[in-house]
């Protein structure tokens, strides 16, 4: 498979983006970078400060030097999920991550990333763009699964609410909403297994990516 292309994944909460972004990365043999974690990154880091996320300054200080390990639980957590979608709302916020973004796009192997404005705004060149969704209904199901797993309590009702309301701020927000790229390629895994969605996924980008880079 020829190297040196850009994916990218766009789509709401729990829709799979993340599960595709990494197999494809995997099979194409391209860096990956899950950008959902850089907002839950500075949302830890002011939790842990104990700075207020209604204000726009504080999670624009949280931004500076910013580092983490991806594999730190606690940026997982409902608390951090919660503070990231509010600071994820601020253009100041955006501003200071998206250099970071362009730049791991613009390496020369060809990268993949996942987020809710890759296709939109952070690589609006980007040889795929994949716009991954799942109804409202599948995706609480799907985290109610994930937070038994983990063993904590998860209500189906509550988790759809949540599901819910996290839409409306990522779509309505005025600042990068949550869009499908015009030229995106729509993955609806509503009915898709984990490796049917992986599946699907590698053969639109085979195809898209045959066709504009051919040879
Ligand atoms: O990154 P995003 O929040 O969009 O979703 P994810 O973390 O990739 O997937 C959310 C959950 O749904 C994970 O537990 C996946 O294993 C699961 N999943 C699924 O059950 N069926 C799919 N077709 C895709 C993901
Ligand atoms: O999968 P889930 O929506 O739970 O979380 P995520 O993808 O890790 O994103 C964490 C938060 O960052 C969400 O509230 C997104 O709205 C926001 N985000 C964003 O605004 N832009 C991105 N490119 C990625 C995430």
């Amino acid at each position: 498979v020829r190297k040196g292309f850009v994916i990218a994944v766009d789509g709401p909460a729990a829709s799979g983006k993340g599960t595709i972004a990494r197999a494809l990365a995997k099979h194409f043999d391209l860096p990956h970078m899950d950008t959902g974690l850089l907002y839950r990154a500075v949302a830890l880091k002011l939790w842990r400060w104990g700075g207020d996320p209604n204000v726009e300054f504080e999670a624009l200080r949280a931004c500076d030097d910013l580092g983490f390990d991806p594999g730190d639980e606690e940026l997982r957590s409902e608390p951090v999920s919660r503070i990231a979608s509010k600071i994820s709302s601020y253009p100041s916020v955006r501003d200071a991550l998206l250099q970071r973004q362009r730049d791991f796009a613009a390496q020369e192997g060809g990268a993949v990333l996942d987020g809710r404005d890759i296709g939109t705004v952070i690589a609006p060149n980007a040889d795929v763009k994949l716009f991954v969704t799942a109804s409202a209904e599948v995706r609480a199901q799907r985290r109610v699964r994930e937070l038994l797993e983990r063993g904590m309590p998860g209500h189906y009702e509550d988790v759809l609410l949540d599901i819910r309301a996290r839409d409306e701020r990522d779509a309505g927000r005025p600042v990068a909403p949550l869009r499908q790229a015009p030229d995106s390629l729509v993955l609806d895994t509503s009915d898709l297994g984990i490796q049917e969605s992986i599946a699907e996924a590698i053969r639109l980008v085979g195809e898209q990516v045959g066709l504009k880079l051919p040879g």
